[in-house]
C-alpha cells in the first residue's frame, strides 16, 4: 500500500512521534557536516524525489533537496508554469507519468483536492507541500523544534494568534494526534477548518477560539503567529484592520508563560502579524523552526518510504 502524506493524520500519533525521534537522532548524527554530505546509512540511496510548485517557496523547496540529498538521493524540480500540467495536462496524468519516472511527488498547490487526487492517482508516495487547506510538513518540523527545546507535547498550551489558516488547520491536526491545547485569537469570520477542530477536540485536545488576544494568549507554553494574506488570498484593507488586535507583540509575550516560546513559519511581515521585538528576540525559535524543515523533511520522507 502506498503512502501519502496529505495530512498529518495520514501517519498518525504513533509515528509521528517516530519520525520527530528519528529527526532529532539524525540531526544530532550529521553534527557540523557539510549541508549536501550523505547520511552514513543512505537509507533513500539512488531515490528521485519529483517536486511541483504552483505558489512561492524557500524553505520547503530547499529544505526537501537538501533532505532527499542527505538521504542519499536526488531531486527534480518543477515549477507548474514551466511543465505541461500549467497548460491543461491533467493531475491523474501527471501522477501516472511521474510515478514511472521517480520514486515519490512532493506538491504545492492551491486547492487540496489537486494533492488527493494526484495521490489517487500515483503509485508513488505524495507529500503535501502546502495546500489552502493544511500544511501538515510545516508542522513536523514545528513539533521538532518544541520538543528540542524541551517542550513536551502532551498537556502543551499553544495560543495562535491570527488567520485561520492552513498552517493553524495542521497544527489543529496536530493537537488531536499528540494531545496539547491551541487557543486561537482570531477576528470573527477567520476561524480555522470546523472539521479539524472537531476531530482534534474528538481525540481529547482542547480547541477554543477567543476574540480577545491577551484572553488567547493567557499563561502560554508557545505563541504562534504567521501571515495575515496566505498565498492566493487577496491583501484586503479590512482584513489588516481585524487582525490588527491579534498582533504578536511584547505585551502579548507577557501575558504568556515566562519560559513561551515563539514560532513562525515564515515568510514573516515585521510590524503586521509579528513585531521585530518578538521575532528578533529571545523567545523566538523561528531559525531553529526553519532549519529543522530539513531534519523533518527526512523522516517525512523515511515514513512515506516504510522506514519509519
Ligand atoms: N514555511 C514555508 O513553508 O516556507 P516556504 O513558503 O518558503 O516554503
Ligand atoms: N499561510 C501561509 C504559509 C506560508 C508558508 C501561506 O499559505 O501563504
Amino acid at each position: 500500500m502506498t503512502r501519502h502524506f496529505l495530512n498529518l493524520g495520514d501517519a498518525g500519533g504513533d509515528a509521528l512521534a517516530a519520525m520527530i525521534n528519528d529527526a532529532i537522532d539524525r540531526k544530532d548524527a550529521r553534527k557540523a557536516w557539510p549541508k549536501g554530505k550523505a547520511d552514513t546509512d543512505a537509507p533513500l540511496a539512488d531515490h528521485v524525489l519529483a517536486m511541483i510548485f504552483e505558489k512561492s517557496s524557500t524553505r520547503t523547496r530547499v529544505s526537501f533537496d537538501i533532505a532527499i540529498r542527505q538521504l542519499g538521493g536526488t531531486s527534480i524540480v518543477m515549477d507548474s508554469g514551466s511543465m505541461q500540467l500549467g497548460r491543461g495536462e491533467t493531475v491523474a496524468d501527471t501522477a501516472k507519468v511521474l510515478s514511472r519516472m521517480c520514486d515519490a511527488i512532493m506538491i504545492r498547490t492551491d486547492d487540496h483536492a489537486k494533492v488527493e487526487e494526484l495521490a489517487a492517482n500515483a503509485t508513488v508516495p505524495v507529500i503535501n507541500g502546502l495546500t489552502d487547506l493544511s500544511h501538515p510538513c510545516q508542522i513536523v518540523a514545528d513539533l521538532l523544534t518544541l520538543i528540542g527545546h524541551g517542550k513536551a507535547l502532551p498537556g502543551l498550551e499553544v495560543a495562535w494568534l491570527g488567520d485561520g489558516n492552513n498552517v493553524l488547520n495542521s497544527i489543529v491536526e496536530a493537537a488531536g494526534l499528540m494531545k496539547f491545547n491551541v487557543r486561537i485569537g482570531c477576528p470573527e469570520g477567520y476561524d480555522p477548518d470546523q472539521s479539524f477542530v472537531a476531530a482534534a477536540q474528538a481525540a481529547g485536545a482542547k480547541i477554543s477560539v477567543h476574540r480577545d488576544a491577551l484572553e488567547a494568549a493567557a499563561s502560554a507554553d508557545v505563541v504562534v503567529a504567521d501571515t495575515w494574506v496566505s498565498m492566493g488570498q487577496a491583501h484586503a484593507d479590512t482584513k489588516m484592520d481585524a487582525m490588527m488586535p491579534f498582533q504578536v507583540n511584547d505585551v502579548i509575550m507577557e501575558k504568556a508563560k515566562p519560559d513561551a516560546v515563539f514560532l513562525h513559519c515564515l515568510p514573516a511581515h515585521r510590524g503586521e502579524e509579528v513585531m521585530p521585538s518578538v521575532i528578533d528576540g529571545p523567545q523566538s525559535l523561528v531559525w531553529d523552526e526553519a532549519e529543522n524543515r530539513i531534519h523533518a523533511q527526512k523522516s517525512i520522507l523515511r515514513w512515506a518510504f516504510g522506514q519509519i
